[in-house]
Parts: C-alpha cells; structure tokens; sequence
C-alpha cells in the first residue's frame, strides 16, 4: 500500500530531521529532501503536502537557496519554517529585510498571539511561548496572505493564505520550547493537508527491513552488540531482514550489570543469526588489574574491546557490511568537532578501521531515541531492553572508584540490582533518567549485630534529565532511599554505609568517573 506523504525541502536548517520525526509522530509518512532535488521528481512522489524547513541564510541574498516557483503551482499544501517561511514570501510577491532594529529581530522564547480561526492554530490557545530565531523580518506578506499570529515585537509571526493552502511561521514549531508546536504541525497535517495518518511504526520496519535486504543483497553483515537500546535494536531489525547472514558478536566484558549479559542474550535466542557471545571477563579484569585512573580504565576497555571484536571477526570470514547502531543524535553529536573532551567516550562507533568490510549500514541513523524504542517494540524485543536506561561502554569500570576485582564488581552489582528493583517498584522510573549505585573507594566502621565492621561506602546516584548535557539530582523520596539502604546493607556483604549524591550536572557528570 502506498502511504501519504509529506515531503520537508532541507534548507540547511539545524532541526530539520526533528521536523520529520515530528510529522512521523503524527501519524504522516515523511521524507526529508534537499532543496536541490528537481521539481519533476518531487512531483511525481506524490505528497499531500510540502514543509520548508529552516536555513542559515537571508533570501534575498544573491546564492541563496530557492525553489523552482512552478512548485506552488502544483496545488500541493505548503508550510514554510522559519528560512522556509521567508522564502514563500518572497517567491509569491512579499518582501522580506534585515530587521533593522532589535525589536524585529527575534531569538529564544517569545509570546506570541494567535488567530485561531486560523486552520494552523485550530483548537489551540489564543497566546503561547514560541521559539524564535530569526534576523530577517517579512517587510510585505504577499497578496492574498493573511497574518495569522503576531508577537509585540514582529506582526508577522505567522501568515497564511488559506484557499491556496500557503502558511508560513517565523518560530520553531518544531522545537520542544514551542507551546503546542507539535499540534501545529499536527493541523497542517490534518486540516491542511487532509492527512488521514496511515503510517506506523510497524510501516517504518517494513520499509527498513525492505531497504536494508535490497542494500545488502546476498552479502555477510557484522555487528558488534552491546545490549544497550540501539545496538540492540538495530540488531533485531537486521535479524528479521537478512537473519541468516548476519553476525552478531556481543562481547561480554564481565562489567555489566547483573544478569546482563544473559538477558541479551535471551533476548535474541528466537532469530535465526549468529549470535557469538564472547566471554571475556577474564580478559579484561586481568587487563584493568590495578589500574585506578579512570581515563585508563576507558582506553583500556576500549583498546580490548576492539580486540576482542576483531578477533572473532576474523573467525567468521568475510564480511561485507559493518551494522552499527547509530542513532540521530550520535549524527548531530559527532558534528561538534571543537567541543572539549571531558570523558573519552567509548562507543562502539570506533570500530570500522580495524576490520575489514566494503560498507556500513546504519539502519538506525534518522530515528531519535523513542523511535527506536518503538520500533524495538515493533519488532517482539522484550521491554527490559527496550526501555533500557543508557549505560556506558566500559560499563561498572567507571561506576567503581579505584581498582577493580571480581569480587568488589560482584559487590556492586547486587547492590545495584537491589537499587533498580526497588525504584520500578516505587514507581519511579519514568521520571528518572538515569540512577545506578557507585562503589567508593572508602571504608568506614560501623556496628552490625554485637561485630565492627570496616566495609565500603556505596554511592546512589539518580538523575534527572532530557538531554544527559545538563542534570540535576533526582529527588527520590526518603522512603524508597531508607528502604534501598537497608536492604543493601542487610543483603550485600562487605557494605555498611550508604550515601545519596545530590550534586547536578554540571559542575558534577552523571558517572562518577
Ligand atoms: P557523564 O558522566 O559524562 O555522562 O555526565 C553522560 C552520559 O554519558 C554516559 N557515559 C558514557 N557512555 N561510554 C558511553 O557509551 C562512556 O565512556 C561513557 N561515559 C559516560 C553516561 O552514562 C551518561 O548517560
């Protein structure tokens, strides 16, 4: 069945792929283009509508980027974002300047007034906050273009010329900040467009396992698993694609939580794939033994995983592509080259150099990371994986301060599995984005029975945060901290003291290490 669609022209804008999830979101299949692509081809796509998205540059200058104007012939709907409402306007007649003062020119959030006979604010509040980037200002809308929102500063936030389906918004409905900014989308969709949201996620996987078997043909796909969300996913899809040529290595470093490793693997017992599991914990404790630096303990983990990976690589022969479960975050993260290091992140990104392969797929590379949870929901992976919280790839290595054995990482993780058993018990685990126990390094006396002890100190950590930048603590009620706390020190041997992190992020980070 072919779906509806709705075509975002790329200008070049910085969300442009969270305009596309959004209109996924709403239920509409969508697909990004530059805004080079010839209109004959746009065309013959069919959409029930077009979005111009956002852009760096002024339209009136000389190379800007523009549109071949037949494209407003075609009697297709169009909303144009910011850059994209600029170039509407002056393509039907307006005319659009620098803003000469700082009143026109508008950044951050802004109240903003909307006319909700407007099919774009359709059942919305007449006011909200908006999300503004902008230094040019439309100086004259276009004939037949209404103003359809205005703030103090600008009174042309927003126009629209209903009968021929042209609308155009200076802020970011796309964004978060944006009040009701996804609805908006969402009426474009659906009052303008006459979407009927025939898309899923379960289309999504049709499509994905579609292309993915025409891209790989009859060639042989590695993928190094780390039973995180995204690898995890990614492995399921290429499973269901082109199981029996796909080899998944997942290399168990013997730092991962408790029952980790045979969750993952349980997980992926119903496909038919290779699935190498590599049991490398001797390895690696021997290879961190000593070690208390945390840098060293990253590019330790990080020098051996590669080797361990190559390793088994080289036992299954040829490969021809190299999976990796790369998200649209990493995409956008890895852009920003100037950004200091504060922790050597090891992801298994690092890995094509080392093995040898004619291509990569990245079956994940435009979802952001609730799509993938739905699209592993999609694919029968159970919701323990799928709901996963991030852990980091040299795993409990950095959540123990000092050097690691066996026996103190068996330490942690059974105080940590008391510590995660009882949040989702309380119920907490929505709100909280991150929460894991830390061994410290410092042993202190206390009383248990008619006996000292001298044992560790264990660190709570929970946070709460959207984007793992910026954090703050999470403020778990005293109860559900007396009662990991008393558990741990009656359940977990060699523990007698518990303490609960309250610093944000920053000036703290999320790990300890
Ligand atoms: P920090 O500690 O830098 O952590 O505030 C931010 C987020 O990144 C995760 N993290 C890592 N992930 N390899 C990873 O794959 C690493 O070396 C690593 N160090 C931190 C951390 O768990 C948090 O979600």
């Amino acid at each position: 069945m072919k779906h509806q669609m709705i075509i975002v022209l790329d200008f070049g804008g910085q969300y442009n792929q969270l305009i596309a999830r959004r209109v996924r979101e709403c239920g509409v299949y969508c697909e990004v283009k530059p805004y080079t692509t010839p209109l004959e081809e746009l065309r013959t796509m069919e959409p029930i509508g077009f979005i111009f998205t956002g852009g760096p540059n002024s339209v009136y200058l000389e190379d800007a980027p523009h549109v071949d104007p037949a494209i407003f012939e075609l009697g297709v709907p169009v909303l144009g974002i910011c850059y994209g409402c600029q170039l509407i306007a002056q393509a039907l007649g307006g005319r659009v300047t620098p803003a000469q003062d700082d009143t026109a020119r508008e950044y951050g959030k802004t109240e903003t007034f909307f006319d909700t006979s407007c099919k774009l604010f359709k059942g919305l509040p007449e006011r909200g906050v908006s999300w503004m980037s902008h230094g040019d200002y439309m100086e004259k809308v276009p004939e037949g273009f209404a103003l359809a929102a205005h703030s103090k500063a600008c009174p042309n936030v927003a126009i629209a010329d209903e009968k021929r389906g042209f609308y155009g918004v200076q802020y970011h409905p796309e964004v978060n900040h944006t009040e009701n900014g996804t609805a908006m989308i969402r009426n474009f969709l659906y009052e303008a467009c006459g979407a009927s949201g025939d898309w899923t996620m379960g289309d999504y996987k049709r499509t994905a396992v579609a292309a993915i078997r025409e891209k790989v043909g009859d060639g042989r796909v590695l993928l190094a698993l780390s039973g995180g969300v995204d690898s995890s996913v990614c492995a399921a899809l290429l499973a269901e694609a082109v199981g029996e040529q796909l080899t998944c290595v997942f290399v168990d470093h013997g730092l991962m939580r408790k029952n980790e490793g045979d969750e993952v693997e349980a997980a992926f017992k119903p496909w038919a794939m290779h699935f190498v599991r590599v049991d490398a914990e001797a390895r690696f404790l021997e290879k961190l033994s000593g070690v208390t630096e945390p840098e060293r303990k990253r590019k330790i983990i990080g020098e051996e995983f590669i080797r361990v990976f190559e390793e088994e690589a080289k036992k299954t022969g040829t490969v021809d592509f190299l999976a990796q479960g790369t998200i649209y975050p990493d995409v956008i993260e890895s852009g920003t080259g100037d950004a200091a290091v504060i922790k050597s992140h090891h992801n298994v990104g690092g890995l094509p150099e080392y093995v040898d392969f004619k291509e990569i797929v990245e079956p994940l590379r435009l979802l952001f990371k609730d799509e993938v949870r739905q699209l592993g929901r999609e694919l029968g992976l159970p919701e323990y994986l799928v709901t996963r919280q991030p852990f980091p790839g040299p795993g409990l290595a950095i959540r123990m301060i000092g050097s690691l054995t066996k026996e103190k990482l068996d330490t942690l993780r059974d105080a940590d599995a008391i510590y995660r058993e009882e949040i989702a018990a309380a119920g907490l685990e929505p709100e909280i984005g991150q929460y894991f126990a830390v061994l410290t390094n410092t042993r202190s006396v206390g009383v248990m029975g008619d006996g000292r002890s001298y044992d560790y100190t264990l660190a709570l950590r929970a946070v709460t945060t959207t984007d793992f930048m910026t954090a703050d603590w999470a403020r778990i009620p005293y109860e559900v901290l007396n009662k990991v706390s008393t558990r741990i020190v009656n359940e977990v041997p060699g523990i007698n003291r518990i303490v609960y992190d309250i610093t944000s992020k920053p000036p703290a980070t999320i790990e300890w290490e």
